[in-house]
């Protein structure tokens, strides 16, 4: 699985690094920004709860084998 994040759509409100700070970062500009090419299996759960709790849908999961 890899995670992005829209930081046009992204508001900072920080949910995702809360929820899963080995995937999730905050950046300079106070967007989040995704640490990992290939998420470890081990947080891939924790990126679905960050996901459905990011309060504007800014974070975008796929399979690895999508764009
Ligand atoms: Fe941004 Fe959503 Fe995370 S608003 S900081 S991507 S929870």
């Amino acid at each position: 699985m890899k995670a992005r994040v829209d930081k046009n759509v992204c508001i900072g409100c920080q949910m995702c690094v809360q929820i899963c700070p080995d995937v999730f970062q905050m950046n300079d500009e106070g967007i989040a920004v995704v640490l990992v090419d290939t998420i470890n299996v081990k947080y891939e759960n924790l990126c679905k709860e960050a996901q459905e709790m990011c309060p504007v849908m800014a974070i975008a999961l796929f399979s690895d084998g999508e764009a």
